[in-house]
């Protein structure tokens, strides 16, 4: 019944395992949500009284499909002082959220023979997006690299069929925000052989100083040429399920995508552009701060605690909100007689036995790892790594 191209496709784990969570929590019993991909709190005041007051103004009509002028101005102006060049407003869009500005770059840029290199492990929709397009993702591994980015094994896997590669930065699942030297290495080899770079940087708001956030077109500005951004206002906004997301690009593969979208889904939200121009307000830089802040603290009871538990080696996270310890060490053991003999079956019996529920590796590409969301209020974070590591001493 249905088509070729549906094949081997699936659903996106991480949203099955936030599900199955709600779904125990439904029937009463506490379960811990390590799987969440937003912060656990509300969008500030000045968002929402942007958004209300757009549905008293009756703002209930179509938009230009890629965003009404006014937000587009104030996105160009957004992305232009982040990088240090000119972006004009025919140049950026706005979308439902960056996942849908990832679908129409990749679908507008990639083609069938196309090969997509992606660093390894890799947020679970990328390598996804890539194949709808039609294109073939290769893998870089960084496991072995504390998951940063070794440049001579990306320029190995560079072939003549190479047509682009995806960046994130900070990265999701791992956490690792990668260096200017490193970024500025990869855009020399982009230029030399003629790729284009999807340099999604959902997260670039949240790094930890010292650590610095790079963007690869202020790094090396003749990479505008051949960049799509991608952002989102999800993550540090906290309005995940409002969809709002942005890209900036040159100009032909902005207007296939407007092209391409009319067709799909027209506009984002009339309303949440509206929240969106607020949310770029001055008066909301407190409110991301603070955001930033409390993920530093939330970061700190995390990390102390899973390395607290005997066998989870973890690398620091740099950026975004995720601990991704390597679980492997617990391969070889049982929980009461039953193996725990992979990743997934790990998050099965965490999720079963000690209700917390956490990413299983196997989503990103790496099923040694899982990830952990500290997003969430200190005191589940302590009560979930606490039945962590309750669960991890039960093992034999
Ligand atoms: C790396 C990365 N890119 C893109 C997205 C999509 O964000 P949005 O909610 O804006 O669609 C996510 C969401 O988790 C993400 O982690």
């Amino acid at each position: 019944m249905l088509a070729e191209r549906m094949k081997g496709f699936s659903g996106s784990q991480t949203s099955g395992m936030r599900n199955r969570a709600r779904k125990l929590r439904a029937g009463g019993i506490h379960v811990v949500n390590f799987a969440a991909g937003e912060l656990d709190k509300d969008t500030s005041p000045g968002i929402k009284a942007a958004a209300r007051k757009a549905i008293d103004s009756g703002r209930t009509q179509y938009t230009d499909t890629l965003g009404i002028a006014e937000l587009r101005e104030r996105l160009a102006q957004k992305v232009s002082q982040k990088t240090g060049v000119t972006y004009a407003a025919d140049e950026v869009g706005f979308t439902a959220g960056a996942k849908q500005a990832l679908f129409n770059a990749n679908f507008v840029v990639f083609q069938p023979g196309d090969e997509v290199i992606i660093p390894s492990p890799y947020w679970v929709t990328l390598p996804e997006q890539v194949r709808l397009a039609g294109a073939t993702p290769v893998f870089l591994p960084t496991g072995h690299n504390g998951f940063q980015i070794n440049v001579d094994e990306l320029a190995r896997l560079i072939t003549p069929r190479t047509r682009g590669l995806i960046l994130n930065t900070p990265h999701n699942p791992t956490g690792v925000v990668y260096s200017a030297s490193v970024l500025e290495k990869i855009a020399r080899l982009a230029m030399e052989h003629d790729l284009i770079c999807i340099f999604d940087e959902c997260y670039d708001e949240l790094v930890y100083a010292p650590a610095v956030h790079h963007n690869i077109v202020k790094l090396v500005p003749e990479m505008k040429a051949r960049t799509i951004l991608i952002g989102s206002l999800s993550k540090s906004y906290c309005m995940a399920g409002w969809r709002a997301g942005f890209f900036a690009a040159p100009q032909a593969i902005v207007k296939a995508i407007a092209n391409l979208q009319s067709h799909i889904a027209s506009n984002p939200c009339n309303l949440v552009q509206y929240a969106a121009l607020a949310a770029f307000e001055p008066a909301n830089d407190a409110f991301v701060a603070g955001n930033l802040a409390q993920l530093r603290t939330q970061r700190a009871t995390a990390l102390e605690l899973v390395q607290k538990i005997p066998g989870l080696p973890c690398v620091v996270p740099d950026g975004a909100f995720y601990l991704f310890p390597d679980v492997s060490s617990l391969f070889s053991k049982s929980f009461h007689g039953e193996r725990v003999e992979n990743v997934d079956r790990l998050a099965e019996l965490l999720l079963q036995h000690a209700h917390i529920a956490i990413v299983p590796g196997s989503a990103f590409g790496c099923d040694q790892h899982v990830r952990i969301s500290y997003a969430i209020p200190a005191e589940e974070i302590v009560a979930g790594l606490t039945r962590f590591g309750q669960f991890v001493h039960s093992l034999t």
